[in-house]
């Protein structure tokens, strides 16, 4: 049984029985995972990852909230939204002065009523507010209280980049989950993100923990992708990388011009959606 409801298409009209059924919820809410996919690097994977591990989950039967937290609004498009209707959404949410914020701004998507998805308008871009740093890392969270304690997993999509918006995200999350590429450049890339995750565990977040770190992209043979693999485990440490690594594969990239979770793109697919099935089980148990 799902508590959020499934009919109609913009699900910010029942907002106000779902905040209200979300914050008498009492104790289950420890059972939300919530989790932010970031990287420093732009293009390594972090939306791939982010559906990929939604597909999972609603193959698994949880609930997932999508937070599109990126300004190019690639998570909301592939999840059926166009960003020009989204437009204003995320905004109002983080301005919003009461707890519950997100209510209004969440809606369906087009993977069924499984996954929703609290879309982004370009508008978010260079998204500024006034106040104290503090009470502005804390604005997402705030947005998210009594709502994602609706779904079993809130995946918050982040934009490239180490700036205001990671840190709201991290702020709002339980676990940071780093994406890399075999690559060169982007192994070089994780101690930047490292080091934001330490700091806003140490000054917004402390319920904040490292899941681990997912490599994207990894080709079927590559001595070199082998060398950067293993450099990525000496940077987070043997047990930080995850596996399975997510293959080069062009069903990604098909399943997401097609706005389908992995999982429905059948058997040539399936090796890719098995491998986000046996990440989500490690997410979970994160
Ligand atoms: N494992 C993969 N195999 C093949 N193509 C992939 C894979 N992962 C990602 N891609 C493709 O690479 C491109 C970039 O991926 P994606 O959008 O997930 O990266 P991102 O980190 O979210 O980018 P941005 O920093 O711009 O938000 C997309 O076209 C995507 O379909
Ligand atoms: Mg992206």
């Amino acid at each position: 049984m799902y508590l959020w409801p499934p009919s109609g298409t913009k699900l910010h009209t029942v907002a106000p029985a779902v905040l209200a059924s979300g914050i008498d919820r009492g104790q289950n809410d420890v059972m939300t995972l919530r989790v932010a996919v970031l990287t420093e690097k732009g293009g390594v994977g972090k939306t791939t990852v982010t559906l990929g591990l939604a597909s999972a989950a609603q193959a698994a039967g949880d609930r997932v909230l999508v937070v599109d937290f990126d300004p190019q609004a690639s998570s909301s498009m592939v999840l059926g939204v166009d960003p020009g209707e989204a437009r204003g959404r995320m905004r109002e949410a983080l301005d919003a002065p009461r707890p519950g914020g997100a209510a209004g701004s969440i809606v369906e998507s087009c993977w069924g009523a499984e996954v929703v998805v609290m879309p982004a308008g370009r508008d978010l871009r260079g998204w500024e507010n006034s106040g104290s740093a503090q009470v502005q890392a804390h604005r997402l969270d705030r947005a998210l209280k009594g709502i994602a304690d609706l779904f079993d997993t809130v995946l918050i999509d982040c934009p490239p980049g180490l700036g205001e918006l990671p840190t709201l995200a991290l702020t709002a999350a339980d676990r940071a989950l780093m994406v890399a590429e075999p690559s060169v450049f982007s192994v070089d890339a994780i101690g930047p993100v490292a080091d934001l995750i330490d700091e806003v565990w140490q000054r917004y977040n402390n319920r904040l923990d490292l899941a681990g770190v997912i490599v994207n992209r990894m080709p079927a043979v590559s001595a070199e992708a082998e060398r950067q693999y293993d450099a990525i485990s000496k940077v987070v440490g043997k047990r930080a990388v995850w596996k399975p690594a997510i293959p080069q594969r062009v069903a990604l990239a098909e399943a997401a011009s097609q706005s389908l979770p992995i999982h429905r793109l059948g058997g040539r697919a399936s090796d890719v959606a098995e491998a986000f099935d046996q990440l989500y089980r490690k997410l979970k148990r994160s």
